[in-house]
């Protein structure tokens, strides 16, 4: 009996790192292909895929929380599947990249966020990806030329916090983040206030905080989307320690945390969790039903 051979059943194929993202997929439909990639002697990349990709549609599942290293060999996942026949190709991640050099702040800056959305409008028919850094662009239609969906994580955020936290006041650390901080509080019922941010390099921020005296028997959540250097919510967790507060609970979206940060926000924090988007110790929100829901939903052209 012929496998399947329409755009129906996609064939969920994970770079190295996101199996578990691309299983969790699977249980929403879809069939589990697999690769094999190595580095040669020399850094460069072996692929090959393993599961025959003619007469399918192909879903790579790449987060890309590391695209210097990662992408090439992403690049070549995408175009293997392409010229040896699938019918659609399509992007799955859970975190994209290279979202916030999006205007050249000095002269002769290279503005990598639309250098990165043609790579892989490039390469690709589709992108599904969860809260993208969309700061001075309203869309990624703005930036990609392909089908891109954008998957809120807020609603999942919100569940977790409503299940696991008494009480919360939710609190943004900078005024970016009031938009998914609105959402989660509006969603469980519960108060919220946005500090503001002042960043003067990738280590020095410091924030301020409205008048949190009425909110005194709450938790406090911090909510952001990205956890990076970790100093925005560091600093956040410190300025609540100054007003008396209790220690935050740390909701994020995407768990970048690099070199020593998230050691460093534990110290401060209740507790610290995020979305899957990203694998880290800190996972505790699964991203996958919304996700599949949005592949599902994504409607695109297949290339000729
Ligand atoms: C900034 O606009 C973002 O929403 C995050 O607040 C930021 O990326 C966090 O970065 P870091 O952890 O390096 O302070």
């Amino acid at each position: 009996m012929p496998g399947p051979t329409t755009l129906d059943t996609p064939l969920l194929i994970a770079l190295p790192g996101n199996e578990r993202f691309a299983q969790a997929l699977g249980v929403f439909g879809g069939e589990i292909g697999t690769i094999e990639t190595r580095r040669f002697p020399d850094g460069e990349t072996y692929l090959r895929l393993l599961t025959p990709v003619a007469g399918r549609a192909v879903d790579l599942v790449a987060t890309l929380a590391g695209p210097d290293p990662d992408f090439l060999r992403l690049a070549f996942a995408a175009d293997a599947a392409r010229t040896q026949g699938a019918l659609r190709v399509r992007l799955v991640a859970p975190y994209l990249a290279y979202m916030r050099q999006d205007k050249a702040f000095h002269p002769g800056e290279a503005v990598t966020s639309d250098t990165f959305a043609r790579l892989v409008s490039s390469l690709f028919d589709g992108l599904v990806t969860v809260d993208p850094h969309l700061h001075r662009r309203a869309a990624l239609s703005e930036l990609y030329s392909i089908p891109a969906a954008a998957v809120q994580a807020a609603p999942a955020l919100a569940d977790w916090i409503a299940a696991d936290v008494q009480r919360p006041l939710l609190i943004g650390p900078d005024a970016e983040s009031a938009q998914w901080v609105k959402a989660i509080a509006e969603r469980i019922g519960a108060p919220w206030v946005v500090m503001e941010k002042t960043r003067r390099g990738d280590y020095d921020v410091s924030v301020d905080l409205p008048d949190l005296s009425g909110h005194a028997d709450r938790t406090p959540v911090l909510v952001d989307d990205i956890a990076s250097s970790g100093r925005t919510l560091i600093a956040a967790a410190g300025l609540l320690a100054a007003r008396g507060l209790p220690k935050p609970v740390c909701a994020v979206v995407h768990a970048l945390f690099a070199g020593d940060a998230y050691a460093r926000l534990q110290a401060v924090a209740a507790r610290v969790v995020s979305c899957d988007s990203v694998p880290h110790p800190s996972n505790a929100i699964p991203l996958a039903p919304l996700v599949a829901a949005a592949l599902a939903a994504l409607h695109e052209q297949p290339r000729n």
